[in-house]
């Protein structure tokens, strides 16, 4: 018999940590902000900042630097969604890594939403998890379906702060229109990327 096997799955109970919401409430950007905009992947805070708009360089200077990780990293993602359609893979999901028990100092993540009436969906109550094989996202949507948890729908133009335990999904697009999400992402496990100019994300289309 191989030794991949697992006979006995690993159990796991996940308890979210708290999300904090930032006080401020922003306005809804115009087309002139989301024209202008590039789009990052894992960008590295400073270069993000220096390439956005007014817009989304307001909301990046709500996140305080407290230096306690080695990347902050940027993600901007701006989408023409119709009504239905989901902004990214529609599995229950941890940011960076699947596995709740992965050595490395838990993320904090900070999100900002608008548009499109698609808000990020949070797993708000303890779920009990069997990994079998390390099938992570199979466990994580099993176990949502079956025990049926607290769900919390993140509100728009607000920031918020949460942590790498808490399990998270899309929902689908209310209504068409476009949608922006903003995150920075403060982690020691995944290491910035390089900025790709527009002209290249029409070569190698975009990636989630
Ligand atoms: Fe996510």
């Amino acid at each position: 018999m191989s030794q991949d096997i697992k006979l006995f799955p690993i159990n796991y109970r996940l308890t979210p940590p708290r999300i904090e919401i930032h006080r401020r409430k922003f306005y809804p950007p115009s087309d002139l902000d989301l024209e202008d905009q590039p789009k990052f992947k894992y960008l590295e805070y400073q270069k993000a900042y220096d390439l956005s708009t007014p817009y989304v360089r307001q909301i990046l200077r709500c996140v305080p630097n407290q230096r306690t990780y080695e990347h902050r990293l940027v993600d901007v993602k701006i989408q023409n969604l119709k009504a239905g359609q989901l902004p990214c893979l529609p599995d229950w999901h941890l940011d960076c890594t699947l596995d709740p028990l992965h050595e490395t100092v838990p993320e904090t993540h900070h999100l900002f939403i608008w548009g499109a009436d698609c808000q990020t969906q949070f797993v708000m109550s303890d779920l009990e998890l069997s990994f079998w094989n390390l099938d992570f996202k199979e466990a994580y949507n099993q176990a949502v379906l079956k025990q049926n948890p607290k769900i919390w729908l993140m509100p728009e133009l607000k920031l918020i702060k949460y942590h790498r335990h808490n399990l998270h999904a899309p929902s689908p697009a209310g209504k068409t229109g476009t949608r922006i999400l903003v995150r920075v992402t403060e982690t020691n496990l995944v290491p910035p990327k390089p900025y790709r100019e527009k002209k290249l994300w029409w070569i190698f289309g975009e990636k989630s």
